[in-house]
């Protein structure tokens, strides 16, 4: 670099030195410019701003462009060659599960217990995002707790458990950015942004965009957990939520966007608002005035507005001496902080290589396979229907109206994900190569859930269908039956009130039932959240949960059923019996009685239709004597817990430890039990596997509404899986 390089335009720079250089000569208007996020060209997303939206090269981020890379870089070009100062805009997209290539979606990986997985895809989701589409930062993960599956957006979470989102997000943090800012700053790594910051999934009712009434605890005991953990490991943004808690919208929340985030947490990059956000705050009755809006986002913390440009009026804002220049300069040091540690600045511009060049490679589509196969989970397998030996079968009849549509695994947030024959296998394309000897009889039996309307999926049903696949179980040797969502009923603005199959599908399985005699009926079910049909479920042999596994999905479920993998997903989040069981979910509070306290209306014991945790497996596990013990040296760990899980069948298989503690008496009230790790291991016929926790003081506190965590000395019980538990006693 010669010596009139300026600071900020020089690599070996520390990133603040340059971030400051950069600042000291930005004007007021190329400052304002930093924090807007807007759209360009008419790109897939019907929400943009009609057709070619005018391009500002001095613009801070442009999101949502589906151009490819090529087009990006030339847009991209004019603001780093053709503007007095040449900041590089960092452009966003929602790569939430794969980009081109299409990986389970987010509650379905978490049903794989496997981290790592989620790591390796986010990695294979970051490089094919950047190198196809230049994109710099992906608004994901979705890293919400959620315990009401009405709300259509669980499907973009980790499910229910703090824990278990804690983990998953940690690796697709790690799978998108890398480890360490030597890592951040390499082509190929993208800008994780964990969201919406904080609490949108207590939306009330379930309804999506709504009020949440979320008390100081509840906030630190479920909804924070996850985005502290993304930020210990360096996630670089966050996206604040449209909800408000308890009245102050979460866009313009300084108690949570300053005072937990950076004070507390010590959080160094950037918040962006959610799509029109800032606007939004007169939708939610707090101020219909741009320049409020405008002043309590950016002094609350939220930094950069998404898509609706209420922040233009910063500049004259400013000179009004309405908004201080110190609080515009804190949030554009932000934004120009993470381009540097992004590297924006030395690599501008994307790869210009083919698509085929880029993406779906055989190791991308492998990773796509493992986590679908990791993900699905056995619900039910009467008289181990399961698995099916393919060469016994003379006739099999695949009924339902999900066996020839390729959507229904891609799911919501699928990208430039393509829902074709040849990246997405039908259901029915690989039944053809698994049952290669018998005679396949197709029915669809019912109307596929509407894309567009569930009004339209509630009312629908047809006689001449239901008649036909009638005709095609009575003369089968089993009935293979697709049910569940479509591929968009969950999502965003996909609440549902209820969460029951539809109609044609109940009636399906009625007649699929009276039709097949006791021939074994085995159901694969679709969805993004959990569904409700314990009732339909009775007449069902079988039921494996297939969720949207993307590119997987078809090959996957073919090998569960017939054996040659051994289903090992665990539900990461509860199923209700009914949706009036709702909520219901792992670490719910004691109540003051037992017995009496359930809903008197269901006629089984109480509690869940499918606890967190469960899922069924081709082989048997048995769990040894709990120990634990004090731990050997003084330290964190306050005490050792071990336990021996033995392969006691005939198959290979995986199982998840849960590790769950009830805290016995507190001063403040706790769960009836609570995750506070968990560990999949693989076991052969046979084997026996000793696992170990280090049980720290954290783990064995709890947390107060003010975020301070208390230990209290007393009694505990420490379960494995529900299997086996021991009781001990904290001293002090
Ligand atoms: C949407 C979603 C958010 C997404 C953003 C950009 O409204 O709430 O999750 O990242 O807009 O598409």
């Amino acid at each position: 670099m010669t010596q009139e390089t300026p600071i900020y335009k020089d690599p070996k720079q520390p990133v603040e030195a340059r971030v400051r250089d950069l600042l000291s000569r930005m004007t007021l208007e190329e400052k304002a410019d930093q924090l807007l996020q807007g759209l360009i060209g008419k790109d897939v997303n019907p929400n943009n701003l009609g057709g070619e939206n005018s391009f500002r090269p001095t613009i801070g981020s442009i999101l949502s462009y589906s151009g490819g890379s090529k087009a990006r870089n030339a847009f991209q070009r004019i603001a780093v060659e053709n503007t007095r100062l040449g900041i590089p805009i960092i452009w966003g997209y929602d790569v939430i599960h794969g980009w081109r290539t299409c990986f389970p979606v987010s509650l379905a990986q978490a049903c794989s217990f496997r981290p790592e997985l989620t790591e390796k895809l986010s990695r294979v989701s970051a490089l094919e995002a950047w190198t196809d589409g230049g994109v710099d930062w992906t608004f994901s993960p979705m890293v919400e707790v959620a315990h009401d599956p009405r709300w259509g957006r669980v499907v973009e979470g980790y499910g229910e458990d703090p824990v278990t989102a804690q983990a998953f997000t940690t690796a697709a943090v790690v799978g998108y950015q890398g480890k360490t800012p030597e890592e951040w700053k390499q082509p190929g790594y993208i800008a994780a942004c964990l969201k919406h910051f904080v609490g949108y999934s207590a939306s009330e009712g379930g309804r999506d965009y709504h009020y949440t009434d979320i008390s100081p605890r509840a906030l630190w005991e479920y909804y924070l957990p996850p985005f502290e953990a993304g930020v210990a490991a360096g996630a670089r943004t966050l996206m604040s939520s449209f909800n408000d808690i308890c009245g102050t919208p979460a866009v313009a929340n300084h108690y949570t966007e300053t005072e937990i985030l950076r004070n507390q947490w010590g959080f160094t990059g950037f918040i962006v608002s959610d799509w029109g956000g800032v606007s939004q705050l007169k939708a939610q009755r707090y101020s219909s005035d741009p320049a409020v809006q405008t002043v309590h986002s950016l002094e609350a913390g939220n930094d950069m507005d998404m898509a609706d440009f209420v922040f233009t009026n910063i500049p004259e804002l400013v000179k009004a001496g309405k908004l201080s220049i110190a609080t515009v300069d804190l949030a554009v040091e932000r934004v120009l902080r993470v381009k540097f540690e992004m590297g924006l600045f030395e690599h501008p511009y994307a790869p210009e290589v083919p698509t085929e060049e880029s993406c779906w490679k055989p190791e991308y589509l492998e990773t796509a396979l493992a986590a679908a196969r990791e993900a699905m989970v056995l619900l039910k397998n009467e008289k181990q229907t399961l698995p099916l030996a393919p060469s016994g079968l003379k006739r099999v009849a695949l009924i339902g109206p999900h066996w020839k549509n390729n959507l229904v695994h891609i799911g919501w947030w699928g990208a430039l994900v393509k829902d074709d024959e040849k990246h997405a296998p039908s259901l029915f394309t690989k039944a053809q190569e698994f049952f290669p000897d018998a005679e396949l009889v197709y029915e669809q039996g019912c109307p596929a859930p509407s894309v567009k309307s569930n009004l339209e999926t509630l009312a629908a049903r047809d006689e001449a269908l239901l008649q036909a696949a009638a005709a095609a179980a009575a003369s089968a040797d089993v009935i293979l039956l697709t049910l569940g969502e479509g591929g968009h009923q969950s999502g965003e603005y996909k609440s549902r009130r209820d969460i029951a199959l539809p109609p044609c599908q109940e009636e399906l399985i009625a007649a699929v039932r009276k039709a097949a005699g006791d021939k074994p009926v085995i159901a694969l079910v679709s969805g993004g959240r959990p569904l409700a049909f314990q009732d339909a479920a009775r007449s069902l042999d079988a039921i494996l949960y297939i969720w949207q596994c993307g590119y997987g999905a078809s090959q996957a479920a073919m090998e569960i059923l017939t054996g040659k993998v051994n289903p090992s997903g665990r539900l990461a989040m509860t199923f209700p019996r009914t949706v009036g069981q709702i909520p219901v979910y792992v670490n719910q509070h004691h109540p003051a009685r037992f017995g009496l306290n359930e809903y008197q209306d269901i006629p089984e014991e109480n509690g869940p239709w499918f606890p967190f945790g469960y899922g069924l497996s081709y082989t048997e596990f048995t769990y040894g004597d709990l120990s634990v013990t004090p731990a050997a040296s003084e330290g964190a760990a306050a005490f050792t817990a071990k336990v021996t899980v033995s392969n006691t069948g005939k198959m290979a298989g995986s199982e998840t430890v849960f590790w769950y503690l009830s805290d016995l008496e507190a001063s403040l009230t706790q769960p009836l039990k609570r995750v506070i790790a968990f560990r999949k291991i693989d076991l052969q016929p046979g084997e026996t596997r000793e696992v170990t926790l280090s049980v720290t003081r954290d783990m064995l506190s709890y947390v107060r509404g003010d975020g301070s965590k208390v230990l209290e000395p007393g009694d505990f019980i420490l379960s494995a899986s529900g299997k086996t538990e021991a009781k001990f006693t904290l001293n002090a």
